[in-house]
């Protein structure tokens, strides 16, 4: 675990042991570690032109000091970032400033070790920010800070196994995320669901072990009587594709299945723990999309909560039955004022969009224009892709009232198709938006983080409660 503090102190007066992170105009990647006067080390690296830093560069730059430092084996680094001179930094503001440094220095320093058998013991204890004088930027660090921790949580459920992470496990994460906290979270069992008809989240979970549950995170920091805003996360345990099971290469991945819902975890983790004064709840539907003699059937029809029959013509898309339910019962209990759900839908989002970014959908401009400018800010990017009228007649069935894939079995447009499906299901009059993060489940070369769950879009989930 790498500490990450805070000091008044500049470089001349920290002791010794400190390597002192100092940042060049050279090009981004150009580095030299020297020793200076008094024995101790200097780290210099080249961060570009301070005229020609952007938002997105900064993020990386402060990722890169920390994966620098860990592949130069320094076990305590001094850095000193102000925003450098850099326009495009002083424009975003010193709170914006302090929250994403810390944000990114606790997310670079994050590694998942649970099933390593040799743990290192050379690793970075300490990265120590220099110069930070002002209350309000120690604020803002803090507030990054929680974020950072938050969004590390997330990874550690998505990296866990599925044999250890099935719905009952998920729901236990639940609770401890927000133990502490004035958060209240409710299980509803297998025998729950039925009693609500919640027959597609039934008919995904009915081939595992561990029975289905939904799981609740209510947190309410403003009136009571305020519209909360509702985040819905997919919490598939384990995708195997059901009885149309998913070939070899596109399942060992799949115990991140729930990513979405780990995500919708960490933000109402961070949220509780910065006490915003908003109303939100948090729904995740958990399942484990197994095969077995009781599993679902390609061919089968199951009734959804709000009364529709779903043709299920293919049993690996799961994900839209479980969070069509979670929609009902999100509308019927809370009456929520806005509705996100988020996502590993489909294998098309990747195709769309690359690793790069989240896909969102969404009828309303508004709500789309927001949560682009909330990746763009945070780091957790997203575009969108259209949910135009004309996406729906592929999806009417023809002995039901829908199906959960287009009846013809194109693969064309597969991410839009999967959003169009939602849809149908998404309260009239309700903003809604559904974000398909399948393309940011795992993090990428060019993130600079540990390979595996990326943690993402908490950090944009938080950002969307706070301006909402
Ligand atoms: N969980 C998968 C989607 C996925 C794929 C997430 C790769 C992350 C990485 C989802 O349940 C699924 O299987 N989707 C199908 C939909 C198809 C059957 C219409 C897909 O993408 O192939
Ligand atoms: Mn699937
Ligand atoms: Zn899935």
């Amino acid at each position: 675990m790498t500490k990450i503090k805070l000091t008044t102190k500049s470089f001349a007066d920290l002791p010794q042991k400190y390597c002192r992170v100092v940042l060049t105009e050279d090009k981004p990647n150009w580095h030299r570690l020297v020793e200076v006067k008094d024995g101790g080390l200097e780290y210099r690296m080249g961060a570009g032109k301070r005229k020609d830093m952007t938002v997105r560069k900064y993020r990386t730059l402060v990722r890169s000091i920390v994966q620098a430092a860990k592949s130069h084996k320094l076990s305590e680094i001094a850095i000193h970032l102000g925003p450098m001179g850099c326009p495009e930094l002083e424009k975003k503001g010193s709170e914006w400033y302090f929250q994403t440094l810390a944000e990114n220095l606790s997310l670079a320093s994050y590694e998942f070790t649970k099933y390593k058998t040799t743990k290192s013991k050379d690793g970075l204890k300490e990265i120590l920010v220099c110069g930070v004088t002002e209350i309000k930027d120690k604020k803002s660090f803090t507030t990054g800070l929680i974020t950072g921790e938050a969004t590390n949580f997330t990874r550690d459920l998505a990296n866990t196994t599925a044999e250890e992470m099935n719905p009952t496990s998920l729901a236990k994460a639940a609770k401890s995320a927000v133990s502490g906290t004035k958060a209240l979270v409710k299980i509803l069992s297998h025998k729950d669901i039925k009693k609500l008809k919640m027959g597609l989240l039934d008919a995904v979970g009915k081939g595992a072990s561990d029975a289905p549950k939904l799981i609740l995170i209510e947190y309410w920091g403003a009136a009571k009587k305020a519209a909360p805003v509702a985040l819905i996360g997919k919490g598939i345990t384990y995708d195997s594709g059901g009885l149309n099971v998913k070939p070899t290469g596109a399942m060992h991945e799949m115990h991140m299945d729930m990513s979405g819902g780990a995500a919708v975890i960490g933000a109402m983790r961070a949220i509780a723990k910065l006490g915003l004064k908003k109303n939100v709840v948090a729904l995740i539907p958990a399942a484990e999309n197994a095969i077995s003699a009781e599993s679902m059937r390609a061919g089968d029809i199951a009734t959804a909560m709000n009364g529709k029959t779903v043709e299920i013509l293919h049993t690996d898309a799961e994900g839209r039955m479980v969070l069509a339910d979670a929609m009902t019962y999100a509308e019927k209990f809370y009456k929520p004022k806005a509705i996100l759900d988020i996502a590993t839908l489909t294998g098309a989002a990747l195709v769309a969009l690359g690793q790069q970014a989240s896909a969102v959908l969404t009828k309303d401009k508004d709500l789309q224009d927001q949560l682009v400018e909330i990746g763009e800010d945070t780091g957790d990017l997203m575009w969108p892709l259209p949910l135009w009228d004309e996406y729906q007649a592929s999806l009417k069935s023809t002995r039901a009232d829908y199906a959960n894939i287009a009846k013809n079995f194109s693969h064309f447009g597969g991410c839009i198709e999967g959003g169009t499906f939602l849809s149908f299901f998404a309260p009239k009059g309700t903003p809604w938006a559904h974000i398909d993060m399948a393309p940011r489940m795992e993090s990428i070369a060019s993130d600079k983080l540990a390979k595996g769950a990326a943690g993402e879009p908490v950090k944009a989930l938080i950002k969307f409660v706070e301006t909402s």
